[in-house]
């Protein structure tokens, strides 16, 4: 006999079984909602597309070490999206011309990076991007950072269980030349060993720094100057300043929403401004919920009018860990509510009619496919999450009547046919669970 096959999904994929795809609907359902209420429209794209477009937009860590690659038989290379950025910038650009701008569109793309799976890291995860396209204002950043603390707040989630860091990529420049003293031709170097920061132990910092040219003092006055936060922006010059998007968002809506960190520094390679991530208050969930920022001109790949914009991909895999370490994870709704079952194969018609109606009034109704004892399927009904049995005998048909059983309280009537599915409805409370 051949070998069976492996039951388990390919390494850093995930299955979804019913429970566990009845809790995501419930949070992205809610996801969705909010994002809505600031009036972002939802798009979709393809789960393939040229390999070239991410490796002249995504940075090279992902096009160089991350990017599922294949040719097709007519020997196009292709990539698996390993984001949904470059795909919404083209959409953005074929469609630029029918658009009013400003363009708020979000979509919820599974993405695949070959990555070694560990905590938060997959090799297919999904990831809610919201963007907002053809609009330089601060404002812009205002309202998607307002849309992360509704959706955070919308899961359950208080304003002391994650941190929403925010930097700016001209405002680190300015810090690194003017604040710690580094040679503007390190600026580009100094700011990706910053995007490790978090990730590396100090001696490996202090090391990695010497290699791209910092000696002992550069690196301790670098350190001094990224843990001072949001205080270093005051010792900028004036044109520094007028350059930076997050300074003029901090002067119209303050620092309540945010903290300003300038070590998120973001890997990707299109951000050009404001850059910002949201974390786990808890460390034990070290990796970023959301990722997101400012762009001048993503689409210029695609399109010669510059199309500025901000948003962010926000990740189901670091979100479930903060819900379920948090406590926030709803309880997975049950199959059904109803279960019609006749007593003998000759009142089947009978029970298929009467779940016919109930499902009409959005009630979730089954009827059984196999004749078993009475009692054997009230189990299985209950076990199937069904609150309410009704059962059809030959004796109560003939009355135009059938057995309603409430099983959580134990208890059963008779009643009218005809009244069967306001009874039901009432019963349940009028809620289904749906
Ligand atoms: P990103 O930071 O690469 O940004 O990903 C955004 C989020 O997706 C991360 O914060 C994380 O939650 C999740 N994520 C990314 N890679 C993985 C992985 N291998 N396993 C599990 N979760 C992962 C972007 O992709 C940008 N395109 C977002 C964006 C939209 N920027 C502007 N608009």
């Amino acid at each position: 006999m051949a070998n069976l096959l492996p039951t388990a999904p390919y390494r850093g994929t995930r299955d979804f079984l019913p429970a566990e795809m009845s809790v995501r609907h419930q949070v992205f359902t809610t996801l969705y909602q909010v994002i809505e209420g600031f009036g972002y429209q939802r798009y979709d794209g393809p789960l393939l597309e040229s390999a070239e477009i991410y490796e002249a937009k995504s940075g090279r860590e992902l096009a160089e070490m991350q990017l599922y690659t294949l040719t097709d038989r007519g020997d196009r290379r292709l990539a698996l999206r390993p984001e949904m950025t470059p795909t919404v910038a083209r959409m953005i650009a074929a469609n630029a011309s029918a658009l009013q701008f400003p363009v708020r569109w979000y979509s919820h793309p599974n993405c695949f990076r070959y990555e070694r799976p560990q905590r938060g890291r997959v090799r297919e995860h999904w990831q809610i991007n919201v963007d907002v396209f053809g609009t330089d204002s601060p404002r812009a950043e205002i309202e998607v950072f307002h849309l992360v603390h509704d959706m955070m707040a919308a899961l359950g989630a208080t304003r002391d269980m994650y941190r929403l860091r925010v930097s700016d990529r001209v405002l680190l420049d300015g810090v690194l030349t003017h604040v710690a003293g580094i040679p503007a031709e390190l600026t580009g170097q100094v700011s990706a060993l910053i995007d490790r920061w978090e990730k590396m132990p100090a001696d490996q910092l202090r090391a990695d720094a010497k290699g791209i040219g910092l000696d002992d003092d550069a690196f301790t006055r670098l350190s001094e100057t990224l843990s001072r936060g949001a205080q270093v922006i005051d010792q900028l010059p004036e044109d520094v300043l007028a350059a930076s998007k997050l300074a003029e968002v901090l002067d119209l809506a303050g620092d309540d929403l945010f903290e300003v960190d300038l070590r998120i520094v973001r890997g990707l390679a299109y951000y050009t401004g404001t850059v910002f991530e949201v974390f786990d208050a808890d460390p034990e969930n070290n990796r970023a919920l959301f990722g997101g920022g400012r762009y001048a001109n993503l689409a210029g790949l695609f399109t010669k009018t510059p199309i500025p914009g901000i948003g962010f991909g926000m990740g189901d895999v670091t979100l479930f860990n903060f819900l379920d370490s948090h406590g926030l994870l709803p309880a997975p709704a049950p199959a059904l509510d109803v279960s019609v079952v006749a007593i003998t194969a000759d009142q089947f018609d009978a029970a298929c009619d009467i779940a016919r109606r109930l499902r009409a009034a959005g009630l979730r109704t089954a009827t059984p496919l196999e004749h078993r004892k009475l009692g054997k399927e009230i189990q299985r009904s209950e076990k199937a999450g069904a609150r309410v049995v009704i059962i059809i005998g030959a004796k109560e048909l003939a009355d135009g009547q059938a057995v309603v059983r409430d099983l959580r309280a134990s208890q059963q009537q008779n009643m009218p046919l005809d009244d069967l599915v306001t009874a039901v409805t009432d019963l349940l409370g009028g809620t289904t669970g749906h």
